[in-house]
């Protein structure tokens, strides 16, 4: 088995090709940054967000949901600091017009970090490298910012005041909403409120595909805790020797690799900060290798003093090893009360909750943010599960069976018999009652299998015409190509436990 590394490049061509994402309104010549899910990226991307639900919300005491709209009342981000600080520097070709990220271009041409750089040292630098337009080599003219937020207007007629946003992020809504949530829910600290939902930003220079775009989702959790227990984190114990690649800021100042520590050691050696953070940290980290991905391609990165946002204390970021370097997955920040505090001084409004053991008000802090792009674990889940089979010369999509998109491929060994086709029709409208499903009758069946391992189907059952006679079939595992028989009344269940992790070998005699 090889597992050649793919470009990003090659992981958008396979997207497509094989129905997972397609380039937004590519008759039109496409728009940057904007993506549409195919039929088999629909049912991943649910897939994500279901799992992640399941995880961090259903399955948890101290976390309830919300669904916020995308539109809110432009004070919102007045508050949350957004109108006056969500700024990236923009500087465009004096000659050809292309705009780019002064940012990122000291970054890709002269390897300098530019964390926290303010607008005159970019400039500074752009000028005295004298970096030239990457399309046409022309000079540059003046960097200055760019707020990220995409504006609309709310209602028919435009004024200034009718200006509002579209979402950047989700957690302002979360924020917004905090008293309503706390009180309804009958929420005790310390606890949590999740969401799922679209946020927009205007990237100056949207790409990599799905790693940078203007259109995207988020999976959020604002954590809050007391403001004098920021350190009891009574789940703990659950994570302590979970092991994972840590790289803290002051490995990174004085230049060392990367190190595999528990989250005990990070404790103990005051790497990670606070229980709470380091806890999150693991979760979030064994939520993607629970789910099929290699821990190896994961690290924890935290921010150094320059790149800490304005409303955070301390913040780690999952980092994934994409093909273009070692990236932020996943930001983990410890906003402190900054949120609420700020909502509750533009607003007028009373945020704090009541301690019934000191009888006192408080105002709770965010411990820490766990802030996920839905897009960005599509393209990991993706990387890590694709594998191209030298001896089958096909590509093998081992998704883990809850994120596949389609879970059984049923197939008739032979299209031309009606018998045979007729009895894998039964067998098909039976299993997708349970799962998502997919009948292939054309081409051989080496090429149906083929085409199944392509798009991660799990299972394929086929149809021959020994079932004719004794009512079995063969169910094939897509990562192992094993084969069992089994009787057609006894299906429902096996594949329920082949989905849920049993070992075929287990569930049936293997057959040639
Ligand atoms: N509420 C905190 C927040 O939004 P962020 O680091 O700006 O923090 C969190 O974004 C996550 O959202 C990122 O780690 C990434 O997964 C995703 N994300 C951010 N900008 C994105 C973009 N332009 N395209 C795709 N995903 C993005």
């Amino acid at each position: 088995m090889e597992k050649p590394k793919l470009t990003i490049e090659e992981m958008a061509t396979f997207c497509k090709r094989k129905g997972f994402v397609y380039p937004n309104s590519e008759i039109y010549g496409g728009i940057a940054g904007f993506y549409d899910f195919g039929h088999l990226g629909v049912e991943l991307k649910n897939n994500i967000k279901k799992e992640w639900w399941k995880t961090f919300v259903q399955q948890r005491d101290d976390v309830v949901g919300i669904d916020g709209s995308i539109v809110a009342n432009p004070m919102v981000w007045k508050a949350s600091g957004h109108v006056d600080g969500f700024t990236d520097v923009l500087v465009d070709c004096r000659k050809c017009g292309s705009r780019f990220r002064g940012d990122q271009l000291i970054e890709d041409k002269l390897k300098i970090k530019t964390h926290g750089m303010s607008l005159e040292e970019i400039s500074r630098i752009l000028k005295e490298k004298k970096l030239k337009c990457l399309k046409c080599g022309s000079e540059l003219g003046e960097p200055k910012r760019f707020n990220l937020m995409f504006t609309t207007n709310v209602g028919p007629v435009q004024t200034s005041s009718s200006i509002a946003y579209l979402r950047p992020e989700t957690a302002q809504i979360i924020f917004a909403n905090f008293k309503l949530v706390q009180e309804n829910a009958r929420l005790k600290l310390p606890f949590g409120i999740a969401q799922i939902g679209k946020a927009f930003r205007n990237e100056i220079s949207p790409r990599d595909f799905l790693f940078r775009m203007r259109e995207f989702e988020q999976m959020e959790i604002e954590y809050f805790v007391h403001p004098e227990k920021q350190d009891e984190c009574h789940f703990l114990d659950e994570v302590l020797d979970y092991e994972l690649n840590v790289l803290s800021a002051e490995m990174q100042k004085s230049n060392k690799k990367m190190e595999k520590i528990t989250i005990k050691q990070c404790l103990n050696k005051k790497i990670i900060k606070t229980r709470w953070h380091a806890y999150w940290l693991a979760l979030m980290h064994r939520w993607f290798v629970e789910l099929g991905a290699s821990p190896e391609h994961f690290r924890i990165r935290q921010h150094v003093k320059d790149e800490l946002s304005h409303y955070a204390l301390d913040t780690w970021d999952l980092e994934y090893e994409f093909p273009f370097g070692w990236k932020e997955l996943q930001g983990l920040s410890n906003r402190t009360d900054f949120d609420l505090k700020q909502h509750m001084e533009h607003s007028k409004t009373d945020l704090s909750i009541f301690d019934e053991e000191t009888k006192k008000k408080i105002i709770p802090h965010v411990i820490c943010e766990p802030s996920q792009g839905i897009e960005r674990a599509f393209l990991v889940f993706m990387f890590d599960a694709y594998n191209y089979d030298k001896s089958r010369d096909n590509v093998v999509l081992k998704l883990h069976p809850k994120l596949a998109p389609i879970k059984v491929g049923v197939f008739p060994l032979v299209s031309n018999k009606a018998d045979v086709v007729n009895k894998a029709r039964v067998v098909y409208d039976e299993l997708k009652k349970e799962w998502p499903c997919t009948f292939d009758l054309s081409g051989s069946i080496g090429r149906r299998y083929s085409r199944a391992d392509e798009t991660g189907i799990y299972a394929t059952v086929t149809i021959d015409f020994e079932s004719l006679e004794d009512e079995s079939v063969t169910i094939r595992a897509r990562d192992t190509t094993e084969q069992i028989r089994v009787k057609t009344k006894d299906l429902r269940e096996i594949i329920s436990k082949f989905l849920n992790g049993e070992k075929l070998g287990k569930l049936g005699k293997i057959v040639e």
